[in-house]
Order: C-alpha cells, then sequence, then structure tokens
C-alpha cells in the first residue's frame, strides 16, 4: 500500500450506466472529499448499489468518467467495500481476517496480532474460533467489517450493510461504522432507513431513478428538503 496516493476526492463526471433503453444512473456528478459520512439515500431499485460498485471500481460505467484522487485507474488503492450479505470463507472467524490480510501483502509476522487487534474493535475476539458461517448474521456483518478495516482503508464504502440486521445488531454495526470515520475513514454507505441516516449522516446523497436529485447536508436534507420527492421521501410517502 503506498500511502502517498489518496482515494479522494471521488468525483463522478456526468457518469451513466444504461440497461438498453433504462438509465440505471443518469449523468450523475459530484465530487465526494474526506469529512463526516456520506450517505447515499433513496428507495429501493434508485440505483445506489450500482451507484457504489461504479465508486469501488467494480462496475465500469456506459457513459462517463470517473476518478480517484485524481488517477482514473480503477485498481482500489485506499478503499474498501461493504456487500449487502457477508461472503464468509468457510473458515474461522480470525482465518476469514488473517486471509484478507494475507491477499494485502501484510506481513506474516504481525497478522496474529492484527486479527485479534480486529475482532477486538468489532466485538468479535472471544468467538475468534468458530467457524465465520455459523456466526449471526450481526455478528458476520461485523466480522465483514473488520476484514474490510483490515487494511486501514481511506474509503470504505458499503452497500446497506444492516438491510437483514435486527435493532440491536444494526446499532452494533453503526457503532463501528462511526469509530471508523472518526479515526479517519471516509464512509460512503447506502441506506434506506431515515433513522439510520439520521443518525450516521455528515451529508446526503439523495437519488431517484437513478438520477441525484439532492446533495445537501443531513440537517438542511431533513429540514429543508428542495425537491418533492425528498419532501415525500422524508415523509415516508413517495410513491413512485
Ligand atoms: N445489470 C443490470 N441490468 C439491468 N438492470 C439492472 C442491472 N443492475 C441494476 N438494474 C436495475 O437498476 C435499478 C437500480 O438498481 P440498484 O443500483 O440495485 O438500486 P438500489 O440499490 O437503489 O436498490 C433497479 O431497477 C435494478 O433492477
Ligand atoms: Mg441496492
Amino acid at each position: 500500500m503506498r500511502a502517498s496516493l489518496s482515494d479522494l476526492p471521488l468525483v463522478f463526471d456526468r457518469v451513466s450506466q444504461r440497461a438498453g433503453a433504462t438509465a440505471i444512473l443518469d449523468r450523475i456528478s459530484l465530487a465526494i472529499g474526506p469529512g463526516a459520512p456520506t450517505l447515499v439515500v433513496g428507495p429501493n431499485g434508485s440505483g445506489k448499489t450500482t451507484f457504489l460498485r461504479i465508486s469501488m471500481g467494480l462496475t465500469k460505467p456506459s457513459e462517463g468518467m470517473v476518478s480517484w484522487g485524481g488517477r482514473t485507474e480503477t485498481r482500489p488503492m485506499r478503499r474498501a467495500f461493504l456487500f449487502q450479505e457477508p461472503v464468509m470463507l468457510r473458515r474461522s472467524a480470525a482465518a476469514n481476517i488473517a486471509y484478507g490480510l494475507a491477499q494485502a501483502g501484510y506481513p506474516r509476522k504481525g497478522r496474529a496480532a492484527r486479527v485479534e487487534e480486529l475482532l477486538d474493535r468489532v466485538g468479535l475476539l472471544e468467538l475468534a474460533g468458530r467457524p465465520a458461517r455459523r456466526l449471526s448474521g450481526g455478528e458476520q456483518q461485523r466480522l465483514a467489517l473488520a476484514r474490510a478495516l483490515a487494511r486501514d482503508p481511506e474509503v470504505l464504502l458499503l452497500d446497506e450493510p444492516t438491510a437483514s440486521l435486527d435493532p440491536a445488531a444494526t446499532r452494533y454495526v453503526e457503532e463501528i461504522v462511526l469509530m471508523a470515520a472518526r479515526s479517519g475513514t471516509k464512509i460512503v454507505m447506502a441506506s434506506h432507513d431515515l433513522g439510520q441516516v439520521r443518525r450516521l449522516a455528515g451529508d446526503v446523497l439523495f437519488m431517484v431513478r437513478g438520477r441525484l436529485i439532492e446533495q445537501a447536508s443531513a440537517d438542511d436534507f431533513f429540514e429543508h428538503p428542495t425537491t418533492p420527492e425528498a419532501a415525500a421521501f422524508i415523509r415516508g410517502d413517495l410513491v413512485l
């Protein structure tokens, strides 16, 4: 990892993603810099996952340009991705993290200590030896977070990581995300849960049908939405 290279700002310049005649993303331009978490908000099907996948460099857009810290190569330098459903290897919790570290070229010597530190950070130290796939949904998502944080990413992209979790497990994941944000990792996270957006967001990107229709601080988004769609979404009665 070359710490001198930054993945920020993340810049979209008229980015579109098309599937046949449909625009999944429609000419999105924006810049995301360091700071408090950015929440990508919108109803199901609005393009949040597609936006995050392109932000990570996992999907190439059909039009427009994406750059990371001024570079257009898609190879992630300092960004990590957390999927909606964690994908775990058929190994222990600890081994799942160790594997990630090995893949990232982390020196073998410090690996065990680093695994322990990461497990501790997400409250899984006592379950280190448990097969990862036997952990509960919330525990698996915390393990996935530990794995994503293992390389100290500058940017962490999360795709509705609590969508299938109960409220307690959701809060636990949110705490870890906030802790990462406080220690300097830029969080870009999709959510359609307004309570969660209020708890986490520094600023909001509001998407409807592939269009970015509002970009504002969280306070402005909730107190002074500038579009009828955002106002309706906040009231809970956006009908598409
Ligand atoms: N590869 C694809 N081909 C065709 N349609 C797609 C593809 N990927 C996503 N879509 C459609 O694009 C829309 C936005 O998808 P998505 O980015 O998953 O939105 P969200 O995450 O906000 O629910 C959805 O209607 C989805 O069905
Ligand atoms: Mg999605």
